[in-house]
């Protein structure tokens, strides 16, 4: 992935900055607060997050780290970080979370979708950090990722889930529109859209 550097010769040694890469969609950026009053920044993965990605496997405990990546690993292997860092921000996408105020910037959650073969589908995978968990941030990352799917022409998704895996079950059930759902030896493939937000239309027919 190409990327840009900028060299700062302030202070006694030069540190290279690693700016954003190409592509890198800005307009994604923002930031939220959780239940607890927490304020996290979102925003597009950028490939100087390897080592933070690595740092969060690290903290996870390890039924988090299985329901994600549904085997044990010892450490996130570089080149799967080096992969999950560098996306083309269009057919790959992954937004990550993370705390506002802290002195060293930290990953705490990630939502991603990367293609299948059929190009209006794409699969998705998510994970909050379990100090964080029940906040709200999975929902949030979940309907940032799906939305930004949506601005690329992605509005169908796909998430492979464990089928004893509740939280993940109930977060989609709760925030998207399921279409599809089979379970095969243990695994739920799960099909899905981004609920649409109701329309003032929608709400006063409710009311009726
Ligand atoms: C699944 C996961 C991303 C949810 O993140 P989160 O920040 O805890 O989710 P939220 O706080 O936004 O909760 C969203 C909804 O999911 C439900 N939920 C979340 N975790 C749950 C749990 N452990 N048990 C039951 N329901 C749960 C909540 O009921 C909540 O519903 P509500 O919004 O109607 O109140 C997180 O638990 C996680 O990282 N799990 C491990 C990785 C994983 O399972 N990934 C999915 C496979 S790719």
């Amino acid at each position: 992935m190409a990327q840009d550097f900028r060299v700062s010769t302030c202070g006694e040694a030069a540190t290279i900055i690693a700016e954003h890469p190409r592509g890198y969609p800005k307009e994604l950026e923002h930031t939220v607060t959780l239940r607890n009053r927490a304020r996290v920044r979102l925003r597009p993965v950028r490939p100087d997050d390897e080592p933070r990605l690595m740092a969060l496997y690290d903290r996870l405990s390890v039924d988090t780290a299985y329901k994600r990546f549904f085997t044990r690993m010892k450490t996130l292997p570089p080149a799967l970080a080096r992969h999950f860092a560098n996306v083309d921000y269009q057919r790959r996408l992954a937004i990550v979370a993370e705390p506002t105020g802290g002195e060293d910037s930290m990953v705490i959650g990630v939502a991603r979708f990367e293609p299948t073969d059929r190009p209006t589908i794409a699969e998705v995978a998510l994970v909050v950090e379990d100090r964080w968990q029940r906040l709200g941030l999975g929902a949030i990352l979940l309907e940032e990722i799906l939305r930004a799917g949506g601005q690329r022409g992605i509005f169908e998704f796909r998430a492979d889930v464990l089928a004893y895996n509740s939280g993940m079950l109930r977060l989609l059930a709760h925030h998207t529109d399921v279409a599809r759902r089979r379970t095969l030896q243990g695994i739920a493939e799960i099909s899905f859209r981004r609920r649409r937000p109701l329309r003032v239309a929608d709400v006063d027919a409710m009311r009726r």
